[in-house]
């Protein structure tokens, strides 16, 4: 099912050449990272390579939205003190707002990223929250979940205008308007983008299934989460500026359900404050968001 709706994809996109690539200075680091002993030496001299990559990451994760509580002055600290994989995540956050860093005529690029860094933080701090193992997964997870619209927006925006037309018209869903127009939807093409930049596969199948979280097989915790987290940001008003006209206080709870169907520790958690604990992230992420663009909105 996954491989044809992926075939659908590559036979629409798969020929656009200027289609984004990870940054050579992120596949040479994600390489090294991934190698059996990675030295945090060597990593942190090729993380300096790219002074524009180093001032980002040092920025970022002295921000009030990564949340450590000392200030980190150097690569090299940060590599130390906060560990491989909260690296990666920086690298990721860093570079993919680069790779992306041009509005489409119709998805404002900080309302975009807005979205997004909102999820990632989120879907973390429910991951903290529910004690599960790989916290660093469900923030890159919520990350990345919607990159499949900034490719619609960005690389078919004609087909993306028809979308936006029809989501506000007929007030459906951006999957319905998307499915009924393309034959696939955003969760296809993120998940297709993340296969052909090899990342982990657990990411591509998240990608597949945020908007279908029953059906999914692989981790249906960390879907469920990072899908509770984007309805969190939703309902905050963090959406990408184009906002879906159902609401989504019932797929909040349904949702709610699912996860404490699969995961009994949420049913000792009060739903109400859980929702409401997260109003102040959503200002921290505004205000790392709009630092890092330093655009009027
Ligand atoms: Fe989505
Ligand atoms: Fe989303």
């Amino acid at each position: 099912m996954k491989a044809e709706r992926h075939a659908l994809v590559e036979d629409t996109l798969g020929e656009i050449e200027n289609l984004p690539t990870l940054p050579h200075i992120v596949v040479q680091l994600l390489d090294k990272m991934h190698e059996k002993n990675p030295k945090i030496e060597e990593l942190a001299d090729l993380i300096m390579t790219d002074q524009v990559l180093t001032t980002q990451m040092i920025s970022l994760v002295n921000s009030a939205f990564w949340g450590l509580n000392r200030e980190v002055t150097s690569i090299r600290e940060s590599v130390v003190y906060l560990g491989l994989r909260q690296v990666e995540n920086l690298i990721y956050s860093v570079s993919l707002t680069n790779t992306f860093e041009q509005d489409a005529p119709l998805l404002k690029r900080v309302r975009f990223w807005e979205h997004s860094f909102g999820v990632a933080l989120c879907s973390r701090l429910i991951a903290q929250r529910l004690r599960y193992p790989d916290e660093e997964m469900a923030y890159l997870a919520g990350l990345l979940h919607d990159i499949g619209e900034v490719i619609l927006a960005l690389y078919l925006h004609p087909v993306f205008k028809k979308v936006v037309e029809k989501v506000v018209d007929e007030k459906i869903s951006f999957c319905a308007a998307e499915e009924a127009i393309l034959g696939f939807n955003h969760t296809d093409v993120g998940s297709w983008l993340v296969s052909r930049w090899k990342l982990p596969p657990g990411l591509s199948a998240v990608i597949s299934h945020h908007h279908n979280i029953q059906e999914a097989t692989q981790d249906p915790l960390l879907v469920g989460m990072v899908r509770m987290a984007d309805l969190i940001c939703l309902y905050h008003k963090l959406d990408f500026g184009i906002a879906e006209s159902e609401s989504v206080i019932p797929e909040i709870l349904s949702t709610w359900q699912y996860l404490g169907g699969t995961f009994p520790k949420l049913q000792k958690i009060k739903m109400k404050p859980f929702l409401q604990e997260f109003n102040q992230q959503i200002e921290l992420v505004k205000g790392m968001v709009r630092a890092v663009y330093t655009v009027d909105v």
